[in-house]
């Protein structure tokens, strides 16, 4: 190529910027992808491609000789451009091409959708609501802002009652509080239905606790039975048949003697631990349900103590009943096996969808 001081010959210049076009033409047709089509395309027409270096000549040809070079350029650059277009077409037509050749068997089975599972809480509540909608119990549900009146005052809790203490309760705007359980739909459902009654009311409560064996909100289910001549029998009666069928048949029910203010008189209820029948032993060791006690604690529970009776208006003469509570949250972990309660609000799919 010319250089120096020289001028370069203006026909040798035209001649070679319209071999490249053909020289570029020939090199793309080898090209399979796009990526190779656009370097081979920055080689030509690039800053420091084959083009430019030509026309750095340019600026030492006299003026009168430019513009024909100049056009040469222009020419080469287009007739390049179009061979990438046109290759490029080609390209995307040969891959459309294969796509539809591709054998497709229409009969393979499709793939599954991915099927949601319900809460393991929803699973024992539900199960818990069948065992006694079966009873003839109904479902009754409150809020979860609640009065102190029916929280605690109607439940016969003295203003005094260490439950009442800002520690236990929350408290929020207008002197309503955070329902500490699931009782006063007990209060509500007497104050509005006549007895008979027989409910179980599951919903969430809440309480300032927050540890590994506690969580500051959890779900309860209540129930409760009033009618005349209910005696403390129906009440263990009943217990034992839902242990029956939601722990396993033939499993006892224990009550020991415990304190609530709106019952008398009131037991903390425990079943046979399912896991080893009631021995304390499984596979030869301390059953590890149970921690060898044969008894896992289901609840409390109790008759209905008359002063609650007087609160809602009914005759403590007239009708008696029983009540009890459990905590759903600890029924599913002894029905699932699961030891750490917070695994239920930490929503980590691989923990749910275990649960089918
Ligand atoms: N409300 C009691 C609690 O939350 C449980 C209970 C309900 C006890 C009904 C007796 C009768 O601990």
């Amino acid at each position: 190529m010319s250089s120096g001081e020289q001028a370069p010959n203006v026909a040798a210049l035209i001649g070679d910027l319209d071999r490249l076009a053909g020289a570029f033409a020939d090199e793309i047709g080898a090209l399979a992808t796009e990526q190779e089509i656009r370097l081979a395309q920055a080689r030509y027409l690039g800053k420091k491609g084959r083009v430019s270096e030509l026309m750095k000549a340019l600026g030492r040809l006299p003026p009168e000789e430019r513009p024909a070079v100049g056009e040469a350029a222009n020419r080469a650059k287009a007739s390049i451009e179009g061979a990438v277009a046109t290759r490029l077409a080609a390209l995307d037509e040969a891959d459309l091409a294969a796509d539809l050749a591709r054998v497709v068997d229409v009969t393979l089975p499709a793939r599954g959708a991915a099927l949601g599972t319900l809460h393991p809480l929803t699973l024992v509540r539900r199960e818990i609501e069948g065992i006694f909608l079966g009873l003839g119990f109904e479902v009754r549900t409150g809020p979860w802002v609640e009065t102190e009146w029916n929280n605690f005052d109607a439940l016969n809790t003295p203003p005094d009652h260490p439950a009442r203490d800002m520690q236990d309760t929350f408290f929020v705007e207008g002197g309503r509080i955070l329902r500490s359980h699931t009782s006063p739909v007990q209060i509500r459902t007497m104050l509005s239905e006549p007895p008979p009654i027989r409910i179980v009311a599951p919903g969430n409560v809440f309480r300032r606790d927050d540890d590994a064996t506690h969580t500051p909100m959890f779900p309860q289910m209540e129930g409760l039975l009033v009618d005349k001549g209910v005696s403390f029998a129906d009440l263990k009666g009943t217990l034992l048949y839902f242990v029956h069928r939601f722990f396993g048949p033939n499993l006892g029910v224990r009550l020991r003697p415990s304190y609530f203010p709106f019952t008398e008189p009131s037991a903390e209820v425990d079943a046979a631990c399912y896991l080893c029948a009631g021995s304390g032993l499984s596979a030869g060791r301390s059953c590890r349900l149970c921690k060898g006690s044969g008894w896992i604690e289901i609840g409390g529970a109790g008759m209905v103590h008359p002063n609650v009776f007087r609160a809602v208006g009914y005759d403590p003469q007239a009708v008696s009943g029983f009540a009890f509570g459990m905590g759903l949250s600890r029924m599913a972990m002894l029905k699932f096996e699961v030891d750490d309660l917070r695994s239920f609000y930490e929503h980590d799919v691989r923990f749910l969808a275990q649960f089918r």
